[in-house]
């Protein structure tokens, strides 16, 4: 066991309760609502999962549930980007599935996630959807969407890539640039992908980490002798990072598609993001809460697990300024929406590396934390204000992956998905108390404001003044169409602008060199 965590009580896998069916008509009155544009003084009325008024002085039909949120901020709940719920990955499976994942997202704020499929190499991309599917309808407590890895490349995927997008609702494409032999993708192959998405008008992403780097300077490190989780940071330090986003930046560029680059984790990354933007790339930037809650100096603790437990790529940075470089740069829009990565494994699953940093399975929890962390180090530090905390944990994940305004924002017509915040209230996060199924917290001891104290998922409050309630397979599937607009509405003109010129002109009628066995 690792000295700076908890002994858990296994509480966090009771069975799930059913709502009250008064919850089917809510009346939410007296908060501050937030949007990302503006916030305001008004009351909300929600009728069967969808907010059906919102203003002063409405009149409500009989026998709905009112909560009072005066002095509280009524905000869209969370959108998380980025999650590996059960992933098999590295041998093993992540711990938190579908149902502990949710119901942590939930307890946090988090009324949406995002998983990705990953298919194995040569697996046809709907099976692995369909298997994804089927894993988490049955178990996700809110809704969820789908992003698809492209773990290989062919005409058969290509296609694939069609029925997703037209009949599967997926219009997000992750390819890796890292995890050589086994999900890496090489450069030609990577563009073919961008093309595809641009064509399919989806937005592709990236898992920035120069794969051929990372596998050369691993065998370097074991042949020293350095077998601990210290290896992982050392074998690819922030470099090996900052080169494949440029590199995945000007493929994107050259294929004209935009670009998501995900877990950005690095001062000189979020730089490469910065940058592109100012030149006018379409190209966005996911900090997650990890790496803008702790850092990578954990790495090097004594205790193997504590090492372990902090091991995921690209990794977080031993440089202690880099969490809050990575803040500044998302409040002020360098950097655009926020994820989690959540993908967490238990001490004897990190043991699969003891030995061997380079089989420690990669990952961290975050899911149920992020809205808090973020709400600490962002807003309540004064870096960003509550509309810009709506737009990087709900607002523009919806605006990308093409939902808005049915998810990321308070507005009639737009799902009941709300959180009512406390920004004044403490918790203190603990692998004691979280609701992840993972052994171990990378926030252990943080003290955070910023409390959800209700949350409304799909109309149905499941934190109620403090108190979590939520029913396994409750949410549903959010399909993510096509053509959003935040991310393609300048993709055809710069098409148009940037044709490549063809000169008419006379043909060369001179004489031409003889060559013998030209190669
Ligand atoms: O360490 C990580 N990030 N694990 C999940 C897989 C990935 O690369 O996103
Ligand atoms: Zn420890
Ligand atoms: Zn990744
Ligand atoms: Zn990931």
């Amino acid at each position: 066991t690792c000295a700076d965590q908890p002994t858990i009580a296994n509480s966090s896998l009771e069975p799930a309760g059913r709502p009250k069916s008064a919850q089917s008509r809510i009346f939410i009155k007296n908060g501050l609502i937030v949007n990302d544009d503006q916030s305001f003084h008004a009351d909300i009325y929600i009728e069967d999962g969808i907010i059906k008024q919102v203003g002063t002085n409405l009149v409500i039909p009989g026998g709905a549930r009112t909560i009072d949120a005066r002095g509280k901020l009524v905000m869209p709940g969370g959108i998380d980007t980025h999650t590996h719920m059960q992933m098999p990955f590295m041998g093993t499976v992540a711990i938190d599935d579908f149902y502990s994942g949710t119901k942590a997202a939930l307890a946090g704020g988090t009324t949406m996630i995002i998983d990705f499929v990953i298919p194995q190499k040569n697996e046809s991309l709907l099976d692995a959807y369909e298997k994804w599917r089927g894993w988490a309808d049955a178990k996700v407590c809110c809704d969820y969407g789908l992003h698809m890895a492209v773990t290989w490349w062919s005409p058969e995927v290509a296609k694939e890539m069609e029925i997703l997008c037209a009949d599967k609702g997926i219009n997000s494409y992750k390819v890796f640039m890292a995890y050589k032999d086994s999900m890496m993708l090489e450069d030609p192959e990577i563009y073919s992908c961008f093309k595809k998405c641009k064509e399919l008008k989806a937005l592709p992403m990236v898992h920035a980490e120069n794969g051929h780097l990372i596998d050369i300077k691993s065998k370097e490190l074991l042949e020293k002798g350095i077998t601990g989780p210290e290896g992982h940071a050392q074998c690819r330090p922030v470099e090996v990072e900052e080169e494949a986003c440029t590199r995945a930046v000007t493929i994107a560029d050259q294929a004209n598609s935009p670009l998501y680059i995900v877990h950005v984790m690095s001062k000189p990354s979020a730089n490469v993001v910065a940058k592109a933007r100012r030149e006018g790339k379409i190209v966005f930037g996911e900090p997650i809460a990890a790496g803008l809650g702790t850092d990578g100096t954990h790495q090097f603790n004594k205790c193997w697990r504590h090492a372990a437990a902090h091991v995921m790529g690209p990794p977080l940075r031993p440089d202690p300024s880099t969490p809050e470089y990575l803040m500044d740069l998302l409040a002020n829009n360098d950097l655009q929406v926020t994820g989690t990565d959540n993908c967490t494994f238990n001490a004897d699953q990190k043991a699969l590396g003891k030995d061997n940093f380079t089989k420690i399975p990669n990952g961290v929890n975050g899911v149920e934390d992020r809205m808090s962390v973020i709400w600490e180090k962002g807003v309540y530090s004064g870096k960003m204000d509550p509309c810009r905390f709506v737009a990087v944990t709900s607002a523009t994940a919806a605006k990308l992956f093409n939902i808005y305004p049915k998810k990321g924002r308070i507005a009639v017509g737009s799902d009941a998905d709300i959180v009512i915040w406390n920004g004044e209230e403490t918790r203190t996060i603990s692998a004691k108390t979280h609701h992840q199924a993972v052994d171990f917290n990378i926030f252990e001891g943080m003290t955070v404001h910023g409390v959800p104290e209700y949350v409304i998922t799909g109309g149905s409050i499941v934190m109620d003044e403090g108190q979590l309630k939520v029913t396994q397979g409750l949410g549903r599937f959010v399909p993510t169409p096509p053509n959003s607009q935040y991310v393609y509405g300048r993709i055809a003109t710069r098409e148009k602008a940037r044709e490549p010129v063809k000169v008419d002109r006379e043909a060369y009628t001179g004489p031409v060199v003889e060559v013998e066995n030209a190669q």
